[in-house]
């Protein structure tokens, strides 16, 4: 391909999507704190942060990247299996283990990355993933790049997933099940304890992606807390770029499948270390939900004020999603509360399915309940 063809190529793609209102564009977001944004020179109190405890600039996890900075330098110098294993890394799995109840973790560079690495490690030709419909992007991807049949069930639905269990077990070597744990665009949980049974019975493996648990659902342990009954999940993924306020990703899982990834997951060998100072952020951050559990309460009472503001179903994280249909009415809904000083970014399709355009409000602890409340009024009017 010569750099023009590829050059028309693209420029014709993008007036696809400029025509279909789909194109997405970057925008300079400069986040003052862990609730306030400045764009375009104007102040807006951001809804689309993902930092639901506030913690990205937490004083204590600001001072720690910094210290970690000074003693191990900026960045990892190479995969962790040459020299990039710093020992706050070993520090971190140590923690995260712990604080999910775990035998041992496996941090990765990004949520991203452990997903794309995790599941090609485990499953290849002759075995069967199955996937629910809403789960993650890049629970897709690394279903993908496993080369397994990939089963989707619709979400949340257990009777669907047992009949395609019943029907398509048998035939496969190794199953694996997959799933948020919290769904990253609406909110809602995983049937974990359902899910678990079923993957018990048909021995199936299971794992289930935190990265919007972790630090706010089950007391900030995540959601394979949230249930009476906690159920046997084999991999518990999640992300420290959320509620850690930090960057990084990471499984907990048993010693042997934890070893295992260590040495064959491509995105583990292949790719640097964490930098040190994302591990020593993510390390304070989870002492902090760990001395502070009321962070998680109030950012999900605050999902929950908002959701009953607007007449919606109950809130069971801190994402409360409303859904606006048609792109258009997504877009003009971002802006009339952007002229009123919320910043809340309209998520479209592909990232959504097809006539489910939304605004995705995610609460964080330090929401200020009056203009919660501000944010309901303007959004039952738009409804
Ligand atoms: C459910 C889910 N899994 C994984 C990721 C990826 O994590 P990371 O941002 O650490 O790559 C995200 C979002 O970024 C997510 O929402």
């Amino acid at each position: 391909v010569s750099p023009s063809s590829l050059d028309a190529f693209c420029a014709a793609k993008l007036a696809q999507l400029d025509a279909a209102k789909l194109r997405r564009r970057l925008v300079v977001s400069d986040r003052r704190d862990g609730l306030w944004i400045e764009r375009d020179g104007r102040k807006l109190l951001s809804f689309s942060c993902n930092d639901y405890l506030n913690l990205s600039h937490d004083p204590r996890v600001k001072a720690a990247a910094a210290a970690a900075v000074e003693r191990y330098g900026a960045g990892a110098a190479g995969s962790r299996l040459i020299t990039g294993n710093h020992p706050l890394l070993e520090a971190l799995e140590a923690k995260l283990a712990a604080f999910k109840g775990a035998e041992a973790a496996c941090v990765f560079g990004s949520g991203y990355l452990a997903n794309a690495g995790i599941t090609p490690s485990l499953v290849g030709a002759g075995d069967i993933v199955f996937i629910d419909e809403l789960a993650h992007s890049c629970l897709w991807a690394g279903a993908q790049l496993s080369k397994a049949q990939i089963v989707p069930f619709p979400h949340n639905d257990m009777d669907a997933l047992e009949q395609l269990l019943r029907a398509k077990r048998g035939a496969a070597r190794h199953a694996l099940a997959l799933t948020d744990g919290v769904f990253s665009m609406d909110g809602d949980l995983a049937p974990l304890p359902d899910l678990a049974r079923l993957c018990a019975d048909y021995d199936a493996w299971l794992m289930a992606d935190d990265a919007h648990g972790l630090g706010v659902v089950g007391g900030g342990r995540g959601s394979a807390r949230a249930f009476t009954t906690a159920p046997r999940i084999d991999l518990q993924m999640g992300t420290l770029s959320k509620a850690a306020g930090s960057y990084g990703g990471y499984v907990c899982t048993t010693r042997n499948v934890a070893d295992f990834l260590v040495t064959r997951a491509r995105t583990h060998v292949y790719s640097t270390g964490l930098p040190p100072a994302s591990a020593a952020a993510a390390l304070a951050a989870l002492e902090i939900m760990e001395a502070e559990p009321e962070r998680s309460e109030r950012a999900i009472a605050n999902a929950q004020r908002f959701a009953r503001g607007i007449a919606s179903a109950e809130a069971h994280s801190a994402i409360v999603p409303v859904l606006f249909g048609t792109t258009e009415r997504a877009l003009a809904a971002q802006a009339i509360l952007e002229r009123e000083g919320f910043l809340v970014v309209a998520i479209r399709p592909p990232t959504v399915p097809d006539g489910t355009a939304r605004l995705r409000f995610a609460f964080t602890s330090a929401h200020p309940a009056e203009e919660i409340d501000r944010a309901a009024e303007i959004v039952r009017r738009l409804l």
